[in-house]
């Protein structure tokens, strides 16, 4: 097993949907303590890591909360109505084991009275195999939330499984930070684990109010446009190395920021592609639009299948968007 795929197990098998990062923020803190000089967790649940620098400040984010269900009702039955964190799609959620945080598990199903085509997430229930409504209460309260259950694996350089989006982000920037830790820069950098992204962009731009960084970048999965008869085209390929965000529906990148990053890429030696993603948005957004504006850039993992149980990325773009940020946070003057 590589080294990217070791760590996106323990970051990505930690449990953190969105608004309840506690147990992936202390998991990512632990590994991230020996690289930096100062860490903090804000009010947002943002975990802000800094390594001091007199120079330049410039902030990398990724965000580390994932999507996921949370409990609305219980039958009598026992059979658990629940509602999304995060974008879901019904054809991913069929038959899929899910955990809550207390270990429970249950699978979702759906009632199959109604037409499959028109099923939506209110046809869905989760099944604990309780006996009844006070047996599945014992275990899961309304409210609770709970993510996909699904093994992770490494397979010809190839990662597959649930939450790629974000924890690999998240691994991408340990990688760097591991890089820079004995790296001469006078710059001061700030490598932010963000919280609740995935609903709408919430943790982001609270870190950079505080942190006020001349230049911010942020690492996040994007789609890809190898797959067959995809709708829309797409010039990203799983496998082809990182790529460099000029805009999606959220934001349009700083033009200086996006030929700095390539050119961190070129000095290491790294081939960029370039992400013009036709739908969604990252924390970028939330970044740019903080106090006055901020300078912005970001750096994506191409991947397939996001927000399914089974998201698809190639080791070697992370290992290279590592390479890529380091040379990148080291060289900015
Ligand atoms: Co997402
Ligand atoms: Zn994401």
């Amino acid at each position: 097993m590589s080294k990217v795929f070791d760590l996106w197990n323990e970051v990505g098998g930690t449990f953190g949907p969105s608004g309840r990062e506690d147990a992936v923020r202390e998991t990512i803190a632990a590994i991230a303590g020996e690289y930096i000089d100062d860490i903090t967790t804000d009010a947002l649940g943002n975990l802000i890591c800094r390594k001091k620098g007199s120079g330049k400040k410039l902030l990398f984010a990724a965000h580390m909360d994932s999507i996921g269900v949370v409990a609305t009702w219980i039958d009598d039955k026992g059979f658990i109505r629940f509602s999304q964190v995060g974008g879901l799609f019904k054809g991913d959620l069929i038959n899929i084991t899910v955990r809550f945080a207390n270990g429970t598990r249950g699978v979702i199903s759906y009632e199959e009275k109604t037409p499959f085509k028109d099923l939506t997430l209110d046809n869905l229930f989760i099944d604990i195999g309780a006996k009844d409504k006070a047996d599945a209460e014992k275990c899961v309260q309304i409210g609770d939330f709970a993510v996909f259950d699904v093994p992770r694996f490494e397979q010809n350089g190839v990662l597959c499984g649930p939450y790629l989006d974000n924890r690999i982000g998240c691994v991408t920037l340990l990688l760097a930070m591991e890089q820079l830790a004995e790296a001469e820069t006078e710059n001061d950098l700030y490598f932010v684990f963000t919280a609740q992204e995935e609903v709408g962009l919430r943790g982001a731009g609270a870190a950079a109010f505080s942190v006020e960084p001349d230049v911010a970048i942020a690492v996040d999965v994007t789609d890809t446009g190898d797959l067959p008869e995809r709708k829309t085209p797409m010039a990203v390929d799983m496998g082809k190395g990182p790529a460099v965000k000029v805009m999606d529906r959220s934001v349009i990148c700083t033009p200086a920021v996006c030929a700095a990053l390539e050119q961190a890429g070129q000095e290491c030696g790294i081939t960029t592609q370039r992400e013009i993603l036709p739908f969604g948005g990252t924390d970028t957004a939330a970044l740019q639009k903080t106090r006055a504006g901020v300078q912005v850039g970001a750096v994506s993992i191409p991947t397939r299948y996001i927000h399914s149980p089974s998201e698809m990325c190639a080791a070697s773009d992370v290992e290279g968007a590592a390479k890529l940020l380091a040379k990148f946070a080291a060289g900015q003057n």
